[in-house]
């Protein structure tokens, strides 16, 4: 069965906005597998965001995914991957659908509540990152 990883981000977490976008997920039939929730060391954003190194905002992510807890999840299901990045909208929320996670909630590119994998080998790669 198809997994993928999900991150509700810190900004998420601060606004409150946790149990909501697990709500989401839920009411779209989708079946929440593992959860957990971290304030993660900079070792583990580093290699979560390992493709990302060489770009000019790196530092300015690590920050961010460092300054508070996330909460971390596995989703399980035909097509998942898929279905969640549909769910969350584009990375920028001028740009995300009104009805999707990020369109609703959020801030900015950076700032943009979820985070999901986007392709096989990734999820596969960040859920040993997260869930080891
Ligand atoms: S890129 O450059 O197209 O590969 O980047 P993108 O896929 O749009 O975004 C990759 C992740 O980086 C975050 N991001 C940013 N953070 C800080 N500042 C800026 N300007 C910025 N642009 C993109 C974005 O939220 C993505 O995070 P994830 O967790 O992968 O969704």
């Amino acid at each position: 069965m198809e997994k993928t990883l999900v991150l509700i981000k810190p900004d998420a977490i601060e606004r409150k906005l946790m149990g909501e976008i697990i709500s989401i997920y839920e009411n779209n039939n989708l079946n929440i597998t593992e959860i957990k929730l971290l304030k993660p060391s900079v070792t583990i954003a580093e290699e979560h965001y390992y493709e990302h190194r060489d770009k000019p905002f790196f530092r300015e992510l690590i920050d961010y995914i460092t300054r508070g807890k996330v909460c971390a999840l596995i989703i399980e299901g035909e097509g998942v991957i898929e279905t969640v990045r549909r769910i969350n909208g584009a990375t920028d929320p001028k740009k995300a659908a009104a009805n999707t996670i990020r369109g609703k909630y959020a801030l900015s590119k950076e700032e943009n509540c979820v985070h999901a994998s986007d392709s096989r080998e990734s999820a596969e790669r960040e859920i040993k990152i997260w869930f080891n």
